[in-house]
C-alpha cells in the first residue's frame, strides 16, 4: 500500500483521495460508541453536597450512576471573562495525558473570583463577571448565561461519557469472585449483598481492547479511555472554527454526514466540502449571532470528532431577552458533540462578548503570533524542486529581469543528500553557503525543508546520534519505531522529549548544519507525522513517547513540538534575529511558532475558492499567519487560474507559490505576457501594502486579532455576512473579493455596513454600504491595475510604500504614503507600526507606532510609543485623501519642532481625491495637516 502512496506522491496521474485509507466514525470504536449514544443516555449525577469552593474554583464529584465510578468536576472563573471546566478521574488507575502548562497554555490561566449565588442538593449557581454558571445535579447539566441570556449548555443532550481506565476483564473477574464468595456465604450474607447498591460494569463492546483497521491492529493495552460531551449554543445559528477541513467557514450540520474529524493526517489529493481530517487540528469553536460572539476551546491532543446539529432552542428559557428574536420566530440553537479518544475533558469557555474579545481571550490562553520578520510577509517562490544552484540563480535573476519583487526562494526535499535532512546533494548543491549569499546580497532569503523522519542509515550522523542518545519514538514492543517515508525506512524523533528538542535545536548551528547561513530559514513538512506504511498514513497509536505516553494521547500535538524545536534552533543560531518556520501539521498554540499552509491542494478553481474559507477558519482560531499554495500543488493550472490565484494570494497572509515535482514549470514569466503583467501587478500590490500587513501583524501579536477576517467580525450585526466566504477583510480597512471562477467577467461584491462607505481601490469610486455591486473583472481590459475587487473602507487610514524594489529589505528606509479614506462624517483613523523589521529590539521599545486621525479637515499623527527608542530616516512622501467633496484652498502642515508650512496638493473633482505631495516630515514626528 505504501508503494502506491509513494508513487502517487510523485505522479500527477493518481486521482482524488482514497477514502479507504481513512477511518469513518463507524470504523473508529470510540467514535461509534459515543455517536451511538441515545439522547439523554448520560448516567451522571453531580454530588453537590460534596462541593468545595475556594475564591475562584468549585470542585465536586460527578458520579456515574451505573458503575458508581466517580469523576472530579472542577470549575474555575478566569480573568478576561472566561471559565474553565475540567473533568478527570477521581481515582485513576493510570494518569491521563494533559499537555504540560507552557506547551499549549502559555501559563496557568489567571483566576478570577467565582461567586456562590445559590447552593443546595439540586443545583448550584455561581457568578463570574456578568455571567452565571448553573450546575444541575441530576441529570448533570451546566448552563452558562451572560446577563441572564443563556449562551452555552453542557450535557444538554445528555451525551456526556467518560470511559474510565479499567483492568481488562475487570468486570468479569469481579463477578466471578463475587459468585465464588456467595457459595460460601449463608443467607445473612446474601441479604446484605442485596441491600448494597451494586455497581454495574459498562458493557464491553467490540474494539475496546483491540481494533483492526485494514492490515493494522491497534493493541490498546490500556483499553477504552475516550471522553465526550455535548455543548449547545442556544440563540446561535452559526458556528465556526475546528480547522483543518476543506469545508465552508460556517460549519455545517453533520446530521447526515460524518462528524468533523480532528486528527492530523497527510491526505493525498484531499477532497473539497468534506469534514475529513487534514494536516492540523485546532479544537476551538466560535459561535456568533447579532448580539454576541462566544467561544470554546477543548484542550485535548488526541484524535477528536465533532458533530454539529442545527436545532431550535427551548423558547421558555429566553423570554424577551434576545432582542433580535421577533414574534413567534423560532430561536436557533447549535448542538455540538465532542468526542476524544483519550485525555481529559478540559474546556475553556470564552464569553466574548465580541469576536475581538474572543480572539483576545484565546490568545491570553495559548499565545499570539509573534511579529514575523518582514521578509516572511512578502512573496515566497517555491517548487518541488529547484534543481540545482544554477536553477536557483536563474530564478533569482528572472525575478529581477521581469521587474517582480520576491523575497524568499525555497528548496524542497531533492536538495538533500538522499533525503537526509541537514545535508546537501553535493553534485547539485556543492556551494550552498555561496548560493545563499548570492541571493541574500539582494536582500533575499532562502528556506530549506527539514522533515521529522530520519533515514535509518548507519552512516547518517543524525541517525547515529539519535540512536546513540535514544531519541526516537518507540513502537509498542519498545523498539525504535520504523516507518516508511521519503528516504525509505525511517525513524521519528520524539519531539515530546525536551532532550530531543534540545538535540534538534542544536542542529541549526552553522557548524552543525553545514552550508547554512543566517539567511537560511526552515520548512517543517510531513510532521503529522506522515508514515506511508502506517495506519491512515500516520503513526501507530500504540507507539510510545517520552513520559510513557502512547501516540494515541499526543498525536495532534506532535507536529507543533517539531516546529517549536526548529524555532528554538533558529533562535539559538541567532538570538538577535526573529525566526521563520513554516509547518504543515499544527495544534492550538502553533501560532506562536510561525506560519501554516494548507498542504497539498490542487490546481483547480474549486481549490482556489476553498482557500478562502480554509484560511478564514484558521484565522478565527489564532493561526493568522497562513496561506495556500498559490497556483495549486497538484496538476497544471492554466494561465487564467494561475493569474487569479496570484491575485488572491497577494491579499492572504502567507503568500507562497508552490508546485508538485511532476508539474510543468510555472514561474510568472513563463506565462503569456498579459498574465505575466497582471501577476507583476499583484506582487507589487502586495509589496506596496507591506506596511499595512506589518501593522496588522503587530496588532495580531498584541491582541490576537487576525489579519484576515470574515466580514461578520467587523459587521457583527449584519446577518447576511455570517456565511460569507467568497470575500473577506484584510484588517479593518480592506475588503477583498478574489475571482475564483474560470472566465469570470464580473463578480457581485457585497459592501456591508448601512453607515459605511467604500472606495474601489482601483478607481476610487465611492459606494455606500449595505449594497451589492457588480464589478467587472475581465483580465486585462479596462481594469489594468487591481483586477480583483478590492475596496477601501471609508474611515480607515492605510499606510503603504509606493517604491517597489527587488525585495522587502531594500525598502526599510523608504518613505511612506498614507491613504486616508473618509467615512460619511469626513473622518478616518488608522495606524502605522514600524521597527527594524528583523530583530527583537521592538520588545524593548525600539519601534514607531503612530496613530493617525482625520477629523474636521485635519490629519493628525500622534505618537503611541512616546518612550520609543527607534529612529528611522523614513519620511512621509505622499498623503492621499479619498472622498474629499471639494478642493481645499490651501493645505498647511505643522510639524513637531518646526513652524507651519504650506503644502503642494492636487485635487481631482471626478475622483474626489486629494493628493498632498511631499509633505516631507519624518514618519516619527508628530504633525497636523490642515485642509482649509
Ligand atoms: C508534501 C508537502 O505538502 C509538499 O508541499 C512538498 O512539496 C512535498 N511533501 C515534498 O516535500
Amino acid at each position: 500500500m505504501w508503494l502506491l502512496l509513494v508513487l502517487c506522491g510523485s505522479l500527477t496521474v493518481c486521482s482524488a483521495v482514497d477514502r479507504n485509507n481513512f477511518k469513518t466514525c463507524d470504523q473508529s470504536g470510540f467514535c461509534k460508541r459515543h455517536r451511538d449514544m441515545a439522547t439523554g443516555a448520560s448516567p451522571y449525577v453531580v454530588l453537590l453536597d460534596q462541593l468545595t469552593l475556594d475564591h475562584s474554583k468549585a470542585t465536586v464529584p460527578l458520579m456515574n450512576k451505573v458503575t458508581k465510578v466517580q469523576l472530579k468536576l472542577e470549575i474555575w472563573s478566569l480573568k478576561n471573562n472566561m471559565a474553565r471546566m475540567r473533568v478527570t478521574e477521581m481515582e485513576p488507575i493510570k494518569q491521563r495525558y494533559e499537555p504540560p502548562v507552557g506547551d499549549v497554555l502559555i501559563g496557568e490561566p489567571a483566576q478570577d473570583s467565582l461567586e456562590k449565588l445559590q447552593l443546595d442538593g439540586a443545583k448550584a449557581v455561581f457568578g463570574f463577571g456578568s455571567n452565571k454558571l448553573r450546575i444541575q445535579a441530576e441529570p448533570f447539566l451546566i448552563e452558562v448565561s451572560t446577563d441572564d441570556v443563556p449562551v452555552m449548555s453542557i450535557n444538554h443532550r445528555g451525551l456526556f461519557k467518560f470511559e474510565h481506565y479499567r483492568l481488562k476483564n475487570e468486570g468479569k473477574a469481579e463477578e466471578e469472585a463475587e459468585e465464588g464468595n456467595e457459595e460460601g456465604n449463608g443467607e445473612e450474607g446474601k441479604a446484605e449483598e442485596e441491600n448494597k447498591e451494586q455497581p454495574e460494569e459498562e458493557e464491553e463492546e467490540p474494539g475496546m481492547w483491540e481494533e483492526t483497521f485494514k492490515t493494522h491492529t491497534d493493541r490498546k493495552p490500556h483499553g477504552p479511555s475516550s471522553v465526550g460531551f455535548d455543548i449547545a449554543f442556544p440563540g446561535f445559528e452559526f458556528v465556526y472554527g475546528i480547522p483543518e477541513h476543506a469545508d465552508s467557514v460556517a460549519l455545517k450540520s453533520t446530521a447526515n454526514t460524518e462528524p468533523y474529524r480532528l486528527f492530523n493526517l497527510d491526505v493525498f489529493e484531499y477532497e473539497l466540502n468534506n469534514p475529513m481530517a487534514l494536516y492540523g487540528s485546532i479544537p476551538v469553536m466560535l459561535a456568533h449571532n447579532e448580539e454576541r460572539t462566544v467561544g470554546m476551546f477543548f484542550l485535548n491532543a488526541a484524535e477528536m470528532w465533532v458533530d454539529i446539529h442545527s436545532n431550535k432552542a427551548d423558547k421558555s428559557t429566553f423570554s424577551k431577552l434576545m432582542e433580535f428574536v421577533h414574534g413567534d420566530q423560532d430561536i436557533p440553537q447549535v448542538d455540538t458533540h465532542w468526542i476524544a479518544e483519550s485525555g481529559v475533558i478540559d474546556v475553556f469557555l470564552m464569553m466574548g462578548p465580541t469576536a475581538k474579545d474572543v480572539f483576545q481571550q484565546y490568545s491570553s490562553l495559548t499565545g499570539s503570533t509573534p511579529l514575523p520578520p518582514l521578509f516572511s510577509l512578502a512573496y515566497h517562490q517555491c517548487r518541488w524542486n529547484y534543481n540545482d544552484e544554477k536553477d536557483v540563480a536563474q530564478i533569482d535573476e528572472n525575478f529581477d529581469a521581469h521587474d517582480m519583487p520576491m523575497d524568499v526562494i525555497w528548496l524542497d526535499i531533492e536538495h538533500t543528500d538522499g533525503k537526509r535532512y541537514f545535508t546537501w546533494d553535493s553534485v547539485k548543491f556543492p556551494h550552498p553557503a555561496e548560493m545563499i549569499a548570492n541571493i541574500s546580497a539582494k536582500g533575499r532569503k532562502m528556506v530549506t525543508i527539514i522533515d521529522p523522519h530520519i533515514k535509518r542509515d548507519t552512516n547518517y550522523h543524525i541517525h547515529q546520534e539519535a540512536q546513540a542518545q535514544s531519541l526516537y519514538v518507540r513502537d509498542r514492543d519498545g523498539n525504535e519505531y520504523d516507518g516508511w517515508c521519503w528516504p525509505g525506512s525511517s525513524s521519528y524523533l520524539d519531539f515530546l522529549d525536551p532532550k530531543v528538542r534540545e538535540f534538534w535545536a542544536s542542529k541549526y548551528q552553522p557548524d552543525q548544519y553545514e552550508g547554512s547561513t543566517h539567511d537560511l530559514f526552515t520548512w517543517n513538512d510531513m510532521n503529522e507525522p506522515s508514515v506511508f506504511n502506517g495506519p491512515e498514513i500516520t503513526m501507530h497509536k500504540d507507539a510510545k513517547h517520552y513520559g510513557g505516553w502512547e501516540h494515541r494521547d499526543i498525536h495532534n500535538i506532535y507536529g507543533m513540538y517539531q516546529q517549536r524545536a526548529t524555532v528554538e534552533g533558529q533562535l539559538r543560531r541567532d538570538p538577535q534575529q526573529r525566526p521563520f518556520v513554516l509547518t504543515r501539521a499544527f495544534f492550538a498554540g502553533t501560532q506562536r511558532y510561525g506560519a501554516v499552509w494548507t498542504g497539498d491542494n490542487t490546481a483547480e478553481w474549486g481549490h482556489l475558492k476553498m482557500s478562502i474559507p480554509m484560511l478564514l477558519s484558521l484565522n478565527l482560531v489564532g493561526i493568522t499567519f497562513s496561506g495556500a499554495d498559490v497556483g495549486g500543488f497538484f496538476k497544471n493550472p492554466d494561465a487564467e487560474l494561475m493569474t487569479r490565484w496570484y491575485q488572491a494570494g497577494a491579499y492572504q497572509p502567507f503568500f507562497r507559490a508552490h508546485a508538485h515535482i511532476e508539474t510543468k514549470r510555472r514561474e510568472p514569466w513563463l506565462l503569456p505576457d498579459e498574465n505575466r503583467d497582471v501577476i507583476r501587478d499583484s506582487l507589487r500590490a502586495r509589496y506596496r501594502l507591506l506596511p499595512y500587513w506589518y501593522t496588522l501583524f503587530h496588532a495580531a501579536e498584541a491582541g490576537g486579532s487576525p489579519a484576515m477576517r470574515p466580514l461578520w467580525v467587523e459587521f457583527p450585526k449584519d446577518k447576511s455576512t455570517f456565511g460569507t466566504e467568497d470575500q473577506y477583510l484584510v484588517g479593518p480597512g480592506l475588503l477583498v473579493h478574489p475571482v475564483t471562477d474560470a472566465g469570470a467577467t464580473g463578480v457581485s461584491v457585497y459592501l456591508p455596513g448601512t453607515d459605511d462607505v467604500w472606495y474601489d481601490m482601483d478607481t476610487s469610486q465611492r459606494f455606500h454600504g449595505a449594497q451589492t455591486v457588480y464589478v467587472a473583472v475581465k483580465l486585462n481590459k479596462a481594469r489594468s491595475r487591481f483586477l480583483i475587487p478590492v475596496f477601501r473602507r471609508g474611515g480607515c487610514i492605510i499606510p503603504q510604500r509606493d517604491r517597489i524594489r527587488r525585495s522587502s529589505s531594500l525598502t526599510y528606509h523608504d518613505p511612506f504614503t498614507l491613504v486616508v479614506a473618509l467615512d460619511k462624517h469626513n473622518s478616518a483613523k488608522g495606524d502605522l507600526y514600524s521597527d527594524d523589521y528583523n530583530s527583537f529590539k521592538y520588545q524593548a521599545g525600539a519601534y514607531i507606532h503612530r496613530q493617525f486621525t482625520f477629523e474636521h479637515n485635519k490629519l493628525t499623527s500622534k505618537n503611541l510609543n512616546p518612550a520609543g527608542s527607534f529612529s528611522t530616516p523614513a519620511w512621509i512622501e505622499k498623503i492621499i485623501v479619498i472622498g474629499v467633496k471639494s478642493s481645499p484652498k490651501a493645505v498647511y502642515a505643522s510639524v513637531e519642532g518646526t513652524g507651519q508650512s504650506s503644502l503642494e496638493f492636487k485635487y481631482d473633482d471626478t475622483t474626489q481625491m486629494l493628493i498632498i505631495r511631499k509633505p516631507g516630515m519624518g514618519v516619527n514626528k508628530d504633525f497636523d495637516i490642515t485642509l482649509s
